[in-house]
């Protein structure tokens, strides 16, 4: 049998549709899934719970990435904000780099996955779409699960940690170089979900 270490890499914005579109990639693929977000929501949660930030970073459990309240605005301001800290994205490598080397193949998806954390994954896409399709999609989102939110406060909170992560010093936002560049502004999920397979089919036929 033939081993599979393919990593795919999908960076982008805040709320470009990077999740929905790594999860449908790793379930067609049959590949495991990692949203490196998460790491720093949880990271974030702990020190919105009182916590130094490095050492929320440098302790983080498993079970920290179950909380409840991770997808919260306050959470994901608070995630932004940790994720500035060199020492705190510097706890969170190895384990995303190993994630990355699984056997059987792993999407990643961040904002520093394709420059960063796998400069030398096989597939990278950089998803995108305007501020205020996004902070659209968000609000929607946000308003199903019960957040009590306005349209005004998601579209600041999706353009303040824009600035804040594309700004950084450190692993700013940005597409890698060589990364395929995915505008979902005018796709609906599928035809965002198929132009990502169309694009791993092509880097990675030989
Ligand atoms: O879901 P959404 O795109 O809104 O955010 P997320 O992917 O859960 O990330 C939350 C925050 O974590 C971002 O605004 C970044 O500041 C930070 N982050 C990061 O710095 N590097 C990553 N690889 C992933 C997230």
């Amino acid at each position: 049998m033939v081993e599979t270490r393919v990593t795919i890499a999908i960076d982008g914005p805040a709320a470009a549709g990077k999740g929905t579109i790594s999860k449908a990639v790793a379930r067609e693929l049959g590949f495991a899934h990692l949203d490196t977000g998460l790491l720093y929501r949880a990271v974030g949660a702990k020190v919105l719970a009182g916590a130094e930030a490095v050492d929320a970073a440098t302790s983080l459990t498993a079970e920290d990435l179950e909380a409840g309240n991770l997808r919260t605005p306050e959470v994901a301001q608070s995630a932004s904000k940790v994720a500035v800290i060199a020492e705190v994205r510097a706890a969170l490598v190895d384990f995303q780099r190993a994630f990355a080397r699984r056997l059987g193949g792993a999407v990643l998806d961040g904002r520093d996955i394709g420059t960063v954390i796998c400069p030398n994954a096989e597939v990278k896409l950089f998803v995108t779409a305007s501020a205020e399709v996004r902070a659209e999609r968000r609000y929607l989102e946000l308003s199903a699960s019960g957040h009590d939110v306005t349209r005004d406060d998601v579209l600041a909170d999706v353009k303040a940690r824009d600035e804040r992560d594309m700004n950084r010093a450190e692993a700013p936002l940005k597409p890698a170089e060589d990364a395929v560049l995915i505008d979902t502004s005018e796709l609906d999920i599928d035809a965002a979900v198929a132009k990502a397979l169309q694009a791993i089919m092509d880097k990675t036929a030989h």
